[in-house]
């Protein structure tokens, strides 16, 4: 899955005078959940069906990963995906590499899998992929058993070989990580013993939801006095149940709706409604932090699907002060700095946001992406250690920027352009479909004027 410099294409977005009124906006499915139903979808006895499911670049490379560890995946002509799995302990050795393109999580909750079982795969993607450390999430894993073999020192491709007993062990979070958190829950799954890991900073817990709902024999405690101050909990997976297939539906990503949330932020007029958002408390920070910084949100109807928090949300112009991220809230937030620093941007006054060290190991490095696309943009801002801070006020625009393969900058910076005195550009727009692929489909329904150049 390569991306070379022909297959790049660079998009512009231009000021729109007013936003849309009464929009009611549709977003594709979450993409952490999305990754997961597939993965649980081989992991179980049965056929899973899956609907709503986020049809990016990021879950078919997943998806092509599961088949070749041995799951059957179809999609029905009615949208439903289903996948028949072959249960914990029967994965089949792959004949070909693992290439899973563009995504850090579908490559390294599968590092948990694989390592669980007595197979060998080899673990290939992008250049961004190949970019990204590996050490964080094999470390434990061969604690637990598993082996591994770079060419290049902790970096992709690798050679994953697991264990028939996965050791029983017990973790304790070394960094606020839901993809580390979920490899070594998923190692556990095959894993004759119990299994701890200890997270005093919350991550994202779908892993652990949906083990629960596949029938893992799983507990999560709240962590107690000093270690449980911020919220966190200790997980305990004991091994070697079988799963049973599920139907899942997935809600809509709240990473994705906090780009057309963020558009209807900052253009005036605009009043949208977005349905059926994925409401996780540990994934809407960025909400939080609006609504500090005044945003007009409305939560509306929140409800249970599934198993997870669900809501509308009726989204209007504002003006937007700037506010102090706090970094305890970076776990909730951590995908939705980049378009956070948009809206501050537009916002009167500074926004500073605290700690973002991890950012500097996503699909790019997002501090230096965000801060060197806002500087060619006549935005001031700076960085300070690893806080990003963000001085609001008018957008001059007329800059090009490099999205480094990067599809959450290459988003962002087409809303900065929305209200900009000249247009954005962005170097590459093609990476957007790795997470969202009907991205310019919204925009062009919002009333956005993004276009190819
Ligand atoms: C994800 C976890 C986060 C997030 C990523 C999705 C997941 O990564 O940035 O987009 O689905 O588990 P980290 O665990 O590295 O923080």
């Amino acid at each position: 899955m390569g991306h070379s410099k022909e297959d790049m294409q660079q998009f512009e977005s231009s000021s729109i005078v007013s936003g849309p009124k009464g929009l009611n906006v549709s977003i594709p499915g979450d993409k952490s959940i999305s990754h997961r139903s597939m993965i649980f979808g081989l992991l179980s006895r049965g056929t899973t069906t899956v609907k709503g499911l986020l049809e990016g670049d990021d879950i078919l490379a997943t998806a092509e990963a599961c088949r070749k560890l041995g799951a059957k995946i179809i999609r029905r002509d009615d949208g439903v995906w289903e996948v028949t799995g072959v249960g914990v302990g029967c994965l089949s050795t792959p004949h070909s590499a693992l290439d899973f393109g563009n995504a850090g999580t579908g490559s390294r909750l599968m590092m948990g899998v694989v390592a669980g079982h007595p197979i060998t795969a080899t673990f290939d993607g992008d250049a961004s992929l190949r970019s990204r450390p590996m050490k964080r999430v094999l470390d434990p894993l061969m604690e637990m058993g598993a082996s591994v073999e770079f060419e290049i020192d902790d970096r992709l491709p690798c050679k994953l070989s697991g264990t028939l007993n996965p050791m029983p062990k017990s973790f304790k979070q070394k960094k606020a990580s839901a993809q580390v958190k979920s490899a070594i829950l998923l190692a556990a799954l095959n894993t004759p013993g119990e299994v701890t890991y200890i997270e005093p900073i919350p991550t994202r817990d779908h892993t652990e939801n949906m083990m629960r709902g596949f029938g893992a024999n799983i507990t999560v405690t709240p962590l107690e006095g000093e270690e449980g101050q911020q919220g966190g909990n200790k997980i305990v997976v004991t091994g070697e149940k079988q799963l049973t297939a599920q139907d899942i539906q997935v809600p809509s990503d709240p990473s994705s709706s906090a780009f057309i949330i963020a558009a209807a932020l900052i253009v005036p007029d605009s009043d949208i409604i977005i349905e059926n958002v994925l409401m996780n408390e540990t994934r809407i920070g960025v909400i939080t932090t609006w609504l500090e910084m005044g945003a007009n949100i409305e939560i509306m109807n929140e409800r249970l699907s599934g198993g997870e928090k669900i809501a509308d949300l009726r989204v209007q112009y504002s003006e937007l002060k700037g506010v102090s991220v706090p970094a305890e809230r970076a776990a909730s937030m951590i995908d939705e700095y980049p378009i956070l620093a948009m809206t501050a941007a537009y916002a009167t006054g500074k926004t500073h946001m605290q700690e973002l060290d991890e950012l500097r190991v996503k699909e790019s490095d997002r501090l230096s992406a965000v801060y060197n696309g806002l500087i060619a943009n006549g935005v001031k801002a700076e960085i300070i250690g690893d806080d990003l801070i963000v001085h609001g006020g008018a957008v001059q625009g007329g800059g090009i920027v490099e999205t480094h393969l990067d599809h959450r900058i290459a988003m962002c910076f087409l809303i900065l352009g929305l209200q900009a005195q000249t247009a954005v550009a962005i170097d590459d727009g093609t990476m957007i479909a790795t997470s969202f692929p009907e991205f310019l489909d919204v925009m062009n329904a919002f009333g956005a004027k993004i276009k190819g150049i």
